[in-house]
C-alpha cells in the first residue's frame, strides 16, 4: 500500500497574479486595500497543523521590525535577486544574507513613540 501525502504551496499560493497582481512586487498596502482568506494568505499553513507559533512570531516580528527600522535604515549589501531557500514547509532567505546600515535615526523620547503591536 502506498501513503502519499498533498500538501498545498504556500509560495505558489502568494505567487498568484489573480490574487496578488504584481505579485513579486513589495506592496504591503495591498494588505490594507483589502483582506485576504485563509485559503489565500497562509504563512503559517492552515487547518489542523497550523503553526502554534503564530502569534507568538507575529508579536516577536512586529516588536523586531519596529526596533530596527525606527532605528536604522537598511539595504541590501548584494543588489542581485534573492533566491529562496526551503525551510521546512516554508521558504525564506538563504542563511547568512549581509545588509549595510545606510541611516541612523535620532533616537527620540518614549512618549513620542508609539506603537499597536
Ligand atoms: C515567521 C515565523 C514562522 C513561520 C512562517 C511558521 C510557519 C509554520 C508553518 C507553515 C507550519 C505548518 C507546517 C505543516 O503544515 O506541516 C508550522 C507549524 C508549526 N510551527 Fe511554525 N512558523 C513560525 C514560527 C513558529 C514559532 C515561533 C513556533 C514556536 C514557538 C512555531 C512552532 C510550530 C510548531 C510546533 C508547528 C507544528 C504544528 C503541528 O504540526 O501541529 N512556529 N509553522
Amino acid at each position: 500500500m502506498t501513503i502519499s501525502s498533498i500538501v498545498g504551496c504556500i509560495y505558489l499560493t502568494h505567487h498568484r497574479e489573480d490574487i496578488y497582481p504584481e505579485p513579486k512586487c513589495f506592496k504591503p498596502e495591498r494588505f490594507l486595500e483589502r483582506q485576504f482568506s485563509s485559503f489565500e494568505f497562509l504563512p503559517f499553513g492552515g487547518s489542523n497543523r497550523r503553526c502554534i507559533g503564530a502569534a507568538f512570531a507575529m508579536f516577536e516580528m512586529k516588536l523586531v521590525l519596529v526596533t530596527i527600522l525606527s532605528h536604522w535604515g537598511l539595504a541590501m549589501a548584494d543588489t542581485r535577486p534573492v533566491r529562496p531557500v526551503r525551510r521546512g514547509v516554508t521558504l525564506g532567505p538563504p542563511s547568512g544574507m549581509q545588509m549595510v546600515l545606510t541611516a541612523q535615526y535620532k533616537k527620540r523620547s518614549p512618549q513620542g513613540i508609539t506603537s499597536s503591536v
